[in-house]
């Protein structure tokens, strides 16, 4: 079996991409799938929500892909195993590969060759992506088979859902064809705001529903489980955020599922 590989963006800050990504390749690693969790954010908070100091990092996702753009060497040594989980880890320094990669020709699919010699160590390959949709962000998405964005449901995303999807429809058909758009999760961290109904009414509308994921509510677990370094159905097995990361992961499962046969 080769790698599904997933990839969670939304070029808006704070929707949950890393909470998610985090929660759910440990959700899927605890499963028994062998999972990879790629941090490619500068800011580091998937590799921070993993528990690692950003300090003391031997290698990061961003000097691998530099050795790798130069010699073509794959070095698995970047690859941090926790209990479960496999991570490979980011810091600020990613942020230079947004200029450098920009010199080379082949500079859209640097992530997808390199992730070529994982294919076969791995059942998923999960991506966090930076609040942008630069360089790092269209690696990631030319690298992936699958995308979920998830959108909070304020009156923001309202403004920036017709304007986003135009330009993944551009990045899917110049770029990245492969690439399916698995689902969109609404996150609701304001339940209580008329603007979430009308927001949630636009996506559905926007996408159908047979692509809405079930939601994400707002858990103040999750704020605290990231701060343990541990994943919420660790931190606090019974809270309704475990039981939405486990929804939302059967949920991709299924449609993962549904999708290669
Ligand atoms: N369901 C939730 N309930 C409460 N707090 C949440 C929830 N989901 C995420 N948060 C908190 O909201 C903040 C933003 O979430 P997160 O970091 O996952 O978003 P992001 O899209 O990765 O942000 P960025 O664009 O900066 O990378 C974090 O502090 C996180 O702990
Ligand atoms: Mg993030």
């Amino acid at each position: 079996m080769m790698a599904k590989t997933i990839v969670f963006s939304n070029r808006k800050g704070g929707t949950g991409k890393t909470t998610l990504s985090f929660n759910i390749a440990s959700y899927l690693a605890n499963k028994k799938y062998r999972t990879l969790l790629i941090d490619l954010d500068s800011q580091a908070h998937s590799t921070i929500h993993a528990g690692l100091n950003v300090f003391k990092l031997k290698y990061t996702i961003y000097e691998v892909l530099i050795e790798f753009i130069k010699n073509k060497k794959v070095n698995k040594d970047v690859i941090i195993k926790t209990s479960k989980l496999d991570l490979i880890p980011s810091n600020e320094n990613i942020a230079a590969l947004e200029i450098e990669l920009s010199n080379f020709k082949n500079q859209n699919s640097i992530l997808k060759d390199f992730l070529i010699e994982f294919e076969k160590d791995y059942d998923f390959i999960i991506i966090d992506t930076p609040p942008s949709l630069g360089l790092i962000t269209i690696n990631a998405l030319v690298a992936s088979d699958y995308l979920i964005i998830p959108v909070k449901l304020d009156f923001f995303s309202l403004v920036g859902i017709a304007n986003m999807m135009n330009i993944y429809y551009k990045i899917n058909s110049m770029y990245a064809p492969n690439l399916k758009l698995l689902g969109i999760i609404p996150v609701n961290l304001n339940s209580r705001a008329k603007i979430s109904k009308e927001v949630f009414k636009e996506i559905e509308n926007t996408f159908g529903k047979d692509k809405l994921f079930p939601f994400l509510k707002q858990d103040i677990k999750f704020v605290e489980a990231s701060s343990h370094g541990l994943p919420i159905f660790k931190y606090s097995p019974k809270s309704s955020g475990s039981e939405a990361i486990r929804k939302i992961s059967k949920e991709l499962l299924r449609r993962i599922s549904n999708l290669e046969k």
